[in-house]
């Protein structure tokens, strides 16, 4: 057994699906699978129901979080066409700012340039503002980023044209960071034939071989990986109008260190990429004490009803994986040990609360809000 001794890993784009989905998931299913998967700190995405556009609905999800989460957390804020000034007043409590610039799952979508330009403006400069943006949209919010002096972060990058923009933006010295999936470092199209057709939709789609490839050659330019984990129920997966994204907190590691295996990053860069950027580029506090305990070379079979997720499925399944967590220790405690999760819900802190007198940390706290 090849035991390795690492620090938390950060996953910097999840779906939690709390409030309005718990069904799918919630915060504390949602982070028995991030701990089961060696993540010690996730940031949750804003595309809830209702939205996370302002201070009550955050308020509302920030005492979800507090009551039920088993690991450290951030909160993201959704950008609207009504929220321009709501937003830059919230900046503090949360990591960022989410711009939907084209068509995914849920309400939020970012449909007019105005509006963009308005949040980039008024956005704080050292606070991220993040995009889902592909193709065309990605070269708008770069321009609008340049234009206006906002931070611009890019979420998962799919395809070689877009790769190939943020390098030339890059050359150019413009500061943009992204990210980039598993999924799209592991998968094509093609693999919706086993998959499934309804299973294997997600946005940004699976795309082809080249821009696989394209992504596996410029890993230096990808700033952190994310998964995206975005769990739906198998019935909605398998019914005649699926939505779209997948489960990936519980199989992102070994794939990651698959990378490291076929010689493409360095395990240094690879921590890089899960904990030291997204801790520089979310501004996020260290986690002390805090670590996780690996067996490079367990092998295991992907198996969706094994997994912590209530999805309960994977688009890895059958998949033989190597790398297993062994063991995950936060905070000084230790929080999930052999398979078991060991943390209980509440003991998660929201990263910003150190700085915001209004987040709550503990389950008693958490129901007076
Ligand atoms: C995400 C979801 O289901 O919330 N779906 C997806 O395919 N990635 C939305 C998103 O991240 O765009
Ligand atoms: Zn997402």
């Amino acid at each position: 057994m090849t035991s390795l001794r690492l620090p938390g890993l950060i996953d910097p784009h999840v779906h939690l699906r709390e409030p309005g989905a718990t069904y799918k998931e919630d915060f504390d299913t949602g982070t028995a699978a991030a701990l089961a998967g060696g993540f010690t700190c996730v940031l949750d995405m804003p595309n809830n129901q209702p939205p996370i556009t302002d201070v009550a609905t955050l308020q509302a999800k920030q005492a979800a979080a507090c009551a039920k989460a088993r690991c450290d957390y951030g909160l993201y804020l959704g950008a609207g066409v009504d929220n321009i000034l709501t937003a830059a007043a919230l900046a503090d409590r949360v990591v960022g700012l989410k711009c939907y610039l084209d068509q995914t799952f849920g309400p939020l979508r970012l449909d007019t340039l105005e509006a963009l330009v308005q949040h980039a403006e008024r956005w704080p400069r050292e606070r991220p503002l993040l995009v889902h943006a592909e193709g065309r949209s990605m070269a708008a919010a770069i321009l609008v980023a340049q234009l206006t002096g906002a931070r611009l972060h890019i979420c998962h990058v799919s395809r070689a044209e877009e790769i190939d923009l943020i390098r030339r933006a890059r050359d150019k010295g413009l500061t943009v960071t992204c990210e980039a999936t598993p999924h799209h470092l592991f998968l094509t199209a093609a693999d919706a034939a086993t998959i499934g057709a309804g299973r294997s939709e997600v946005r940004p789609r699976l795309a082809d071989a080249r821009d696989r490839a394209a992504l596996r050659a410029h890993l230096a330019l990808i700033d952190c990986f994310a998964t995206d984990h975005a769990p739906h129920t198998t019935a909605e997966k398998d019914s005649a109008n699926p939505p779209p994204g997948f489960p990936g907190l519980e199989t992102a590691l070994p794939l990651y260190l698959e990378l490291v295996r076929e010689g493409l990053l360095t395990l240094d860069e690879l921590l890089a990429r899960t904990v030291y950027n997204p801790q520089r580029i979310f501004n996020l506090p260290e986690q002390p004490n805090t670590w996780i305990e690996v067996d490079t070379e367990a092998e295991w079979v992907v198996r969706g009803a094994e997994l912590y997720t209530r999805a309960r499925w994977s688009p890895f399944e059958g998949w033989r994986l190597r790398g297993r967590v062994l063991r995950v220790v936060l905070r000084g405690r230790l929080a999930y040990e052999n398979g078991n999760v060991l943390a209980p819900p509440g003991s998660g802190r929201d990263v910003r609360a150190a700085t915001d007198a209004n987040s709550l940390t503990s389950g008693e706290e958490c129901k007076d809000r």
